[in-house]
């Protein structure tokens, strides 16, 4: 593996076309927020990075399972205690609950802790019939809708940075320091069981699980011990706005290699991955995992190739491609797709992220997403490997530990006229905690039979 690409530096995308950049209009601002940024300490270490990629490289062969969720757009007001700490608490309850039914470790990683940049599909929105600049992420302007508060301010670059940094720290001490414990996970979980709707039919599992742990106990396997009372965690977030992913990029004093450490795994968007575009430039050269998402509208000679150029040497574990294609369509896009990459021997985690192309607008206006489809397209997703002889390496969702009403469906039905009650998300639905874990028990319950 060479530790760096060729004709590469941490500025070169700049010669390329960056799409969906905020148009910062204070660019003396800009550079000045970029140059503090470049002095700061990294957010992640790269030696951490390396170890995310390792464990993904499991994942190629079947040897792991990535999970992967968290908001659709952190919020610079969302970071508190409670919302860290809940969010953390569901995707580990996930995680154990996948962990048991896979027979395999499950590798977590949240979309937090820098998630603050979206890209949109148009420059300006309209918001209450008044068209204004789109709403891009906390990290460029504020979604309140006022013509003055979506003017892209560059000091929200280094205050995304601090909160960032705030939240890796919480999340640092809770997962070493005895938060996540397997026990404590574990008698979460069954207080799921107990209180859900459909708790029933998740006993056997939950039931299955405690025997395990039981059983470790009597034989005097002590739960004292780090892999049981820490966990690991790792952070991503989408690679968008270049200016501050160069400026937290460092060249590793061990090894050498360039590394961003704003996050341990990035990953492009739909609409950002054009092979000469800037955010492929920029990527090639940082050493990190990188996840691409992959909607209907690709070609696959263009992946392809993408792929190609991001990982040369083929490395396992470099790439993982996070297919969005929708439940009623995944069966058309996806064989192509497996089929494609297959013949051209490229390692890749197969991700799915049900959750980008189930979105609709319900009938009383809120944008939503189904559970029923969201289920629906991540069976479509197994199904579909497992016939074509490759392995589902993961899922990626949008989720909250909150008590949100974004999505429809789940075991308390929520419906359009629910909608309403607690809608917080500024961007896309959220799968709330309860029904998070009844998508854990469902995929559970998949992977098992
Ligand atoms: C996202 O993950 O929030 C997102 C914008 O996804 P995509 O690039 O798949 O549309
Ligand atoms: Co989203």
């Amino acid at each position: 593996m060479t530790t760096s690409s060729p004709n590469w530096n941490k500025s070169s995308w700049q010669s390329r076309t960056a799409l969906q950049q905020p148009n910062w209009p204070d660019r003396k601002k800009y550079d000045e927020v970029l140059s503090s940024l470049s002095l700061l300490p990294p957010l992640v270490f790269a030696g951490e990075i390396r170890e995310l990629k390792k464990m993904l490289a499991k994942a190629v062969d079947g040897q792991a399972f990535l999970l992967q969720g968290g908001d659709c757009s952190e919020e610079f007001a969302g970071c508190t205690a409670p919302n860290i700490r809940e969010t953390l608490k569901v995707l580990l309850q996930m995680a154990v609950i996948l962990t048991y039914a896979g027979g395999k470790p499950v590798i977590k990683v949240g979309r937090i802790a820098g998630q603050y940049a979206k890209p949109r599909s148009s420059d300006t929105e309209m918001v209450n019939g008044v068209e204004l600049p789109s709403y891009r992420g906390d990290m460029a302007n504020s979604c309140l809708p006022d013509p003055v508060a979506r003017i892209p301010d560059p000091e929200r670059m280094l205050k995304g940075y601090f909160l960032s940094a705030a939240t890796l720290n919480l999340l640092r001490a809770f997962t070493r320091g005895g938060f996540a414990s397997l026990q404590r996970v574990h008698a979460w979980n069954q207080e799921f069981v107990k209180q859900s709707p459909m708790g029933r039919s998740y006993e056997r599992l939950a039931k299955q699980l405690n025997q395990a742990l039981n059983f470790m106990e009597t034989i005097g396997i002590s739960t004292d011990i780090p892999q049981l009372k820490e966990a690991q965690f790792f952070t991503s977030h989408e690679a968008l706005f270049l200016g501050y992913e160069e400026s937290l990029t460092r060249e590793d004093s061990t090894t050498g290699g360039w590394y961003d450490c704003s996050a341990h795994m990035l990953w492009i968007g739909d609409r950002t991955r054009q092979i000469d575009g800037a955010h492929i430039e920029f990527l090639r050269g940082v050493l990190n995992p990188l996840g691409m998402k992959i909607g209907p509208k690709h070609d696959l000679d263009d992946i392809l190739a993408i792929i190609e150029r991001l990982n040369p040497d083929n490395e396992p574990g470099r790439i993982t491609l996070i297919t969005r294609f929708g439940s009623k369509t995944i069966d058309k896009y996806l064989p192509p797709l497996i089929r494609g990459v297959k013949k051209a021997g490229l390692q890749v985690v197969w991700c799915c992220d049900p959750m980008h192309a189930n979105t609709f607008t319900s009938a009383s206006g809120r944008k939503t997403r189904n559970f029923d489809e969201i289920l629906s397209e991540l069976r479509c997703f197994f199904e579909l490997h497992w016939s074509e002889g490759t392995i589902p390496g993961g899922v990626h969702f949008e989720l909250t530990g909150e008590n949100v009403t974004e999505c429809i469906g789940g075991a308390r039905e929520l419906a359009d006229e629910h909608l309403n009650l607690n809608y917080l998300s500024t961007c896309d639905p959220r799968l709330n905690a309860e029904q998070s874990l009844e998508m854990a028990f469902q995929i559970a319950e998949m992977i098992r039979s």
